[in-house]
C-alpha cells in the first residue's frame, strides 16, 4: 500500500531546490547572495532608511575544486528585526501571516531563508545573526530549520548592548562555485547598483577584490504603503485563511473590512450575485459560500482599480541619476508611466534609454528594483523588442550602442517561475511595456537624429575653416589687396549642442 504523507514547505524546497534558483553550486552561490542583499535593501529603504550595505564572500577550506565552501556575510542598517520574531522569520518558510499587500524585493517570505535552508543542507552549519531594532540591544542566534516540521531550532541565544547601530547582520556557510559564477555575481552587483543610486555597497569577493558602489544622491524614493487585498486578486484560498482569523461579526462586515475597494453598497451586490446571508457569521460559511463569494468578485464589473500607494517606482529623476552615475552615458531618458493593474494587482511600468560606448543593443531588465539576469528570451521585454516592435523605424540596427531597460513594480511581479529571473506576457503587462518601450525609443532616435545634423554641421564648419582662408589669400593675391578676414564667416556656421 501506499502511504502519503504531508510535507513541510522545507521539504518541499529541500526536494526542489532547483525552483528557487538553488539548482547547482553556481547558481546558488548567486541566489543566496542575491536574497540576503536584497532583504537588507528591502529593511533600509522600504522604511526611508538610506542604504548601507556590506557583503563579504569568503572561502572557508582552501580546497582545489572549484565547488567549495563559503562564507557570506552581509549587514545592513535597516531597521533590524525584533528578535521575537527572528527565528521564525529565518528559520521557517513561508513564514508570514499578514494579509495586507506592498512592494518588496522579496516574493512571499522564502527567499533568504531558502539560502539559509540550502547552507545548512550543504555544510550542516548554523544560521548567525545580529539584529538590533535601534533600542540599544543586540541580539545574537544561532539558528537551523528543522526541515521535517518547517521550524526554527534556536541552538544560542545571548544579548547584548550596543548603543551605535541598527540593522541585521547574517552569516552563513554553504557550497558554492565562484569561478563558474562571478562574472553574474559581479554584473548583479553593477546592475543593482544602477538602479540604487541611494545606497552604499560593498562587494568583497573571495579573491579579495573589492567592488565599492558609493551613493551619488541622499534621496530614497518615497516607501511604498500597506494596503487590503483588491477584490480581484483573492482566491479561496486566501478567503479562506481571512475568514478564520477575522475577528468581524458578519460576513458583510468582513468584507469590507479584509478588502480595499469594498463599500457597505458594494459588499451588499457582491453578496447578492453570490446569494449569501450578509448577517451570516464569517465562521459559518461552508467552502461553496465561499467559492460563490470569490466568482461574485471575480466576475462584478463595478470595483474602483487597485490603490497603487502599496508601489514604489524609482521615479525617473533616480533611474537618470542611476544610469548617468554608473555609465556616465551621453544621452540619458527615463520616463515612469501612470499605475495599471492586472487580476487586481497594481503596477507600473519604467523604461530608460541611454547611449553606450560599446555598439550593440544592451538590454536591462529590473522587476521591483532588482535586476534579472537570467532566462532573457523568455521575458516580455525579449518578446516585444524582438517580436513586437520594429527597431528601424527608430532608426536602430543590431550595432546601435543603445542601452534600453525596463523596470516592472508591483505586488505581484508576474514571474514565470519561484526563480524570480523574467516577466510573463500578460496582455496588460504587455501593453504598458510596449508603450513604455516605444515612448523612449521616440526620445532615442530624436537624439539619433540631432546627433546626425551635429555631426554634418561640424564637418561643414571643419571644411569652412579648412578652406576659406586659403582662397581669401588667394582673392587677395589676384586682386592684389589685403587678406580680407573669414572668421565671422566661419562663425556663422552654428553647431547646435546635443542638450
Ligand atoms: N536584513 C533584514 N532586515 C530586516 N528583516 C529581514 C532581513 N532579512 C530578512 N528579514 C525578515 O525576514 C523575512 C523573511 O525573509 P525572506 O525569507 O527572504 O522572505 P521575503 O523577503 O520574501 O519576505 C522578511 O520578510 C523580513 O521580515
Ligand atoms: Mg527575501
Amino acid at each position: 500500500m501506499i502511504s502519503f504523507k504531508e510535507i513541510s514547505p522545507s521539504e518541499f524546497f529541500y526536494q526542489h531546490r532547483e525552483l528557487a534558483g538553488f539548482s547547482n553550486p553556481a547558481r546558488a552561490l548567486y541566489s543566496a547572495i542575491r536574497e540576503l542583499v536584497e532583504n537588507s535593501l528591502d529593511a533600509c529603504d522600504g522604511y526611508g532608511i538610506l542604504p548601507d550595505v556590506l557583503i563579504r564572500v569568503t572561502e572557508t577550506k582552501p580546497s582545489p575544486s572549484d565547488v567549495k565552501e563559503f562564507e557570506i556575510y552581509v549587514k545592513d542598517n535597516g531597521i533590524g528585526i525584533p528578535s521575537e520574531k527572528l527565528p521564525k522569520a529565518l528559520g521557517k518558510v513561508f513564514y508570514g501571516s499578514k494579509f495586507t499587500l506592498k512592494q518588496s524585493r522579496g516574493t512571499f517570505g522564502m527567499g533568504g531563508t531558502m539560502s539559509i535552508l540550502y547552507a545548512q543542507i550543504t555544510t550542516n552549519k548554523p544560521l548567525r545573526v545580529w539584529s538590533n531594532t535601534g533600542n540599544g540591544e543586540t541580539h545574537y542566534f544561532e539558528l537551523m530549520i528543522d526541515i521535517e516540521n518547517n521550524k526554527p531550532i534556536v541552538l544560542k541565544h545571548k544579548k547584548f548592548s550596543q548603543q551605535n547601530w541598527r540593522g541585521t547582520a547574517i552569516k552563513i556557510n554553504l557550497l558554492g562555485d565562484y569561478v563558474r559564477s562571478s562574472q553574474k555575481i559581479q554584473e548583479y552587483f553593477r546592475r543593482l547598483a544602477l538602479f540604487t543610486p541611494y545606497a552604499n555597497m560593498v562587494f568583497e569577493d573571495p579573491n579579495g577584490e573589492v567592488f565599492a558602489f558609493k551613493r551619488s544622491v541622499d534621496k530614497v524614493p518615497p516607501p511604498p504603503h500597506e494596503v487590503q487585498p483588491h477584490p480581484k486578486g483573492v482566491d479561496l484560498e486566501l478567503l479562506r485563511r481571512i475568514v478564520q482569523r477575522s475577528s468581524s461579526k458578519t460576513v458583510l462586515s468582513l468584507l469590507i473590512n479584509s478588502f480595499q475597494r469594498v463599500g457597505r453598497k458594494t459588499a451588499l451586490e457582491i453578496l447578492k450575485i453570490a446569494n449569501v446571508d450578509p448577517n451570516k457569521r464569517p465562521s459559518e460559511l461552508k467552502m461553496e459560500e465561499m467559492m460563490r463569494i470569490i466568482n461574485a468578485m471575480k466576475t462584478y464589473e463595478k470595483f474602483l482599480p487597485p490603490d497603487p500607494s502599496c508601489l514604489s517606482p524609482l521615479g525617473k529623476e533616480l533611474i537618470e541619476e542611476g544610469i548617468k552615475k554608473e555609465l556616465n552615458p551621453q544621452f540619458v531618458y527615463a520616463l515612469s508611466r501612470k499605475p495599471s493593474s492586472y487580476e487586481g494587482y497594481p503596477f507600473i511600468v519604467e523604461a530608460a534609454v541611454a547611449s553606450n560606448k560599446t555598439p550593440g543593443i544592451k538590454v536591462l531588465r529590473y522587476a521591483n528594483r532588482i535586476p534579472l539576469l537570467y532566462d532573457e528570451k523568455s521575458d516580455v521585454v525579449f518578446k516585444l523588442l524582438n517580436e513586437e516592435i520594429d527597431l528601424k523605424r527608430y532608426k536602430i540596427n543590431e550595432d546601435e550602442p543603445i542601452i534600453i531597460l525596463t523596470h516592472i513594480c508591483s505586488t505581484k511581479v508576474p514571474y514565470k517561475t519561484v526563480g524570480k529571473e523574467f516577466v510573463a506576457d500578460i496582455p496588460e503587462v504587455e501593453k504598458e511595456m510596449k508603450l513604455a518601450l516605444q515612448k523612449v525609443l521616440r526620445e532615442y532616435s530624436l537624439f539619433i537624429s540631432k546627433k546626425v545634423k551635429i555631426e554634418t554641421q561640424k564637418k561643414k564648419k571643419n571644411v569652412y575653416e579648412f578652406y576659406l582662408p586659403m582662397i581669401a589669400k588667394f582673392a587677395a593675391l589676384l586682386g592684389e589687396t589685403k587678406i580680407p578676414s573669414v572668421s565671422g564667416l566661419i562663425d556663422s556656421v552654428k553647431v547646435v549642442d546635443i542638450e
